[in-house]
Formats: structure tokens, C-alpha cells, sequence
């Protein structure tokens, strides 16, 4: 099994991680420090399997190195992380461009012609990356029928393999139902998704729900 860094200390990564965990990968969760406290706690709780470094560290030991640190400091992680570090490496972009300067709820302060998946690509040309999961609250992610049904997981990049390998770990994370809606520009769309998922989290008052995409 391939070794994966999740670079994220947030409910995200931190739900992703364990999933991996459970599993059976090994994970390092990666942060801006080392012994982040979020991380400590998080390897405590996850044990043989779990481990914690820099962003840096994360990036060097993932084969996979999954994205989920906070939209507007994506690429400053990224940086952090060493853009050498992710070359020829599958890195699957979770984050979201959201703005919550204004308040709830939040605009995208990247949309339409750009998006963050594309930018993060640009960031790291040597790497393969894949925008998923990004449409789901975290605890879905990782166990789809959480979100009711047999949803739709749109996911999107420029390299098949690397699509293929995320496909792999999706199945395991429950997905049946997996989109490729193409290359990384798809990322503009699964993004602003994002608002729409806001709006009906606020209408249904639960996180727990997906889209589906239906044909005749
Ligand atoms: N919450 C969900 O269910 C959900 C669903 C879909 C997508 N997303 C997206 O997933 C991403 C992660 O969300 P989250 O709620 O788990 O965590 P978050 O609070 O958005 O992000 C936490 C991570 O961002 C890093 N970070 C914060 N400020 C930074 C800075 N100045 N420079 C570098 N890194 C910085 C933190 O680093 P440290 O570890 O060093 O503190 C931490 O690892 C977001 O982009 C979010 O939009 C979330």
C-alpha cells in the first residue's frame, strides 16, 4: 500500500487520516510545526499507522499526498511543503476558495475562469492532481452513505493514472457513484458547488447530504 501525507490539522485531514488509518495505510499528517498539538492528538488516537511532521515531512513521506488545509493558505502550504517534494506524486486537492471576510455565507475568491484545483496544479507542475471530495462534508467523504445515498463524487485532473488511483481510494471510502467530469479545469465547477452545498446545508440545518447526478 502506498504511504500518503495528508497536509491538514483540521477536521478534515484529520477525518481522512483516520479513515486511511483504519485501512491499514500509513499516514503522516502534516502542519506547519512539528508536534502541532491538533497532531499529536490525532496520531494518539490513531496509533500504529499514524504519524505527524511539517508540511515539509508530510509531502517527503506521502506517495499520495492528499491536500486539506485552509482555502486561502493552500499554496502557502504547498510552498511549505517543498514544491520539489510532490513531484511525480498523485496529490488530491480537497481545499476550497472560500472567503469568510464578509461573514457566512462565504463568496469564492476564486471562480468562474480559475480555480483553486488549477492553481494548485500550476503550483506543482511535476505532480498528477486530482480535485475530489471537495463537494462533501468531511465525515461523507470518507463514508459516503453518510450522505444518504448512493451520491455522486465528481472528481477531475489531467492524468488518468493519477484519476485511477484516487478512484481506488474512493471505492474504499464507500463511492460507487464517481464522475470524471475531465481535466483540472473541472475544479472551477466542483468548487462552486460549494456554494450551493452551503445553501442547502443552511436549508436542511445537517451536513449530511450529497448531490446525484441522473440521466434517462
Ligand atoms: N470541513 C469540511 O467538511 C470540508 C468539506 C469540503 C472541503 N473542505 C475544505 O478542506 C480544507 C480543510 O478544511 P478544515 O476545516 O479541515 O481545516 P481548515 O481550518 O480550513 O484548515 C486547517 C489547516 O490550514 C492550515 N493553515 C491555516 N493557516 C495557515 C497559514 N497561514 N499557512 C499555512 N497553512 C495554514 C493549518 O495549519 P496548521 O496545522 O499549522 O494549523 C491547518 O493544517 C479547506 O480548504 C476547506 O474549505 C472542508
Amino acid at each position: 500500500m502506498k504511504k500518503i501525507g495528508v497536509l491538514g490539522t483540521g477536521a478534515v485531514g484529520a477525518t481522512i487520516g483516520k479513515k486511511l488509518v483504519e485501512l491499514g495505510y500509513e499516514v503522516k499528517m502534516g502542519s506547519r510545526t512539528n508536534g502541532n498539538e491538533k497532531a499529536v492528538a490525532w496520531v494518539k488516537a490513531n496509533g500504529k499507522g499514524a504519524s505527524e511532521g511539517t508540511f515539509a515531512d508530510a509531502a517527503v513521506f506521502g506517495e499520495i499526498i492528499f491536500v486539506c488545509t485552509r482555502g486561502e493558505f493552500a499554496l502557502k502550504a504547498l510552498e511549505q511543503g517543498g514544491v520539489e517534494n510532490f513531484k511525480n506524486k498523485t496529490v488530491v486537492d480537497v481545499s476550497n476558495p472560500l472567503d469568510f471576510s464578509k461573514g457566512m455565507p462565504p463568496s469564492l475568491y476564486i471562480s468562474n475562469t480559475n480555480s483553486l484545483g488549477e492553481e494548485v496544479q500550476k503550483m506543482l507542475p511535476g505532480a498528477y492532481v486530482v480535485k475530489a471530495l471537495n463537494t462533501v462534508n468531511c465525515e461523507v467523504m470518507v463514508d459516503a452513505k453518510k450522505g444518504g445515498g448512493d451520491i455522486t463524487m465528481l472528481i477531475c485532473g489531467n492524468d488518468a493514472n493519477a484519476k485511477a488511483e484516487v478512484k481506488e481510494i474512493l471505492a474504499q471510502f464507500g463511492w460507487n457513484d464517481i464522475l470524471d467530469i475531465g481535466d483540472i479545469k473541472g475544479a472551477r465547477s466542483q468548487e462552486m458547488m460549494v456554494i450551493t452545498w452551503v445553501s442547502v446545508m443552511s436549508t436542511l440545518k445537517t451536513p449530511h447530504f450529497g448531490f446525484k447526478v441522473v440521466k434517462p
